[in-house]
């Protein structure tokens, strides 16, 4: 970790809570505020997740597209392999490089969802992810917490696999991110995001400027 000079920082939540448009607003406010964000191949750009890389891109499709739903393991190693080529290919070198790098989910999507709504266990899915994070944990994770109610009214379109299986799922894994609040104080904020877009904007700038002061105050940072 002493080989990063950069900021993680993660934005989270249940399907449909604006963490897409969150992450947006936060790149452009950071990025007009001069820090260097996003990777360096595409300045200024939010980082998603399953995604981000070519094998990101195709095990996502894989995930949230196939034809056949994936068993609960299978789902969860094919989320930290997405995973393991974004922080060996985007995230170790971007860090290095000292940007600040925005992440629409990462690994508490896995914990929350494969872990705590699915059953899989908070640990054991923190293990299977552990060789590809390689030490990686997020400087911030913000939460958008929403009633997973509005948020499943929200999510507009066509739902993916995930989305289409409805409340319940939503409910647990909302139930999830706030066990991880309670686990990981110290990285993981709860943000409401039930309120004016403007308004969880500037909660949610305010706390990833933060995060970036506390960054460069640390030792090496
Ligand atoms: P998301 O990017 O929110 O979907 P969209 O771009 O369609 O709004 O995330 C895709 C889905 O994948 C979402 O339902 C959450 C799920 N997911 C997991 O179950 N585990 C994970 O580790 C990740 C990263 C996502």
């Amino acid at each position: 970790m002493s080989a990063r000079s950069g900021v993680l920082i993660t934005l989270e939540g249940c399907d449909g809570c604006g963490k897409s448009t969150q992450a947006a607003l936060l790149c452009a406010r950071l990025a007009a505020g001069g820090l260097p964000v996003g990777p360096s191949s595409a300045p200024g750009t939010v980082i998603r997740e399953p995604g981000g890389t070519a094998a990101g891109e195709a095990i996502r499709d894989v995930l949230l597209h196939g034809l056949q739903a994936p068993a609960p393991w299978t789902e969860a190693l094919l989320y930290a392999a997405a995973r393991a080529e974004l922080v060996e290919r985007v995230l170790l070198p971007g860090l290095g490089a000292g940007r600040v790098l925005v992440l629409d989910r990462f690994i508490d999507s896995s914990l929350a969802y494969q872990g705590f709504a699915r059953g899989l266990g908070i640990d054991a899915v923190l293990g299977v992810n552990e060789p590809g994070l390689r030490g990686l944990l997020p400087d911030l994770t913000i939460v958008l917490d929403v009633d997973p109610l509005v948020g499943l009214g929200r999510a507009g379109g066509t739902p993916d696999r995930i989305e289409a299986e409805g409340l319940d799922l939503q409910q647990r894994v909302a139930a999830g991110f706030a066990v991880l609040a309670r686990r990981f104080p110290e990285r993981v904020r709860l943000i409401d995001g039930f309120r004016d877009i403007d308004l969880v904007a500037a909660s949610v700038e305010a706390a990833a400027l933060q995060a970036v002061a506390d960054a460069g105050a640390r030792p090496g940072g």
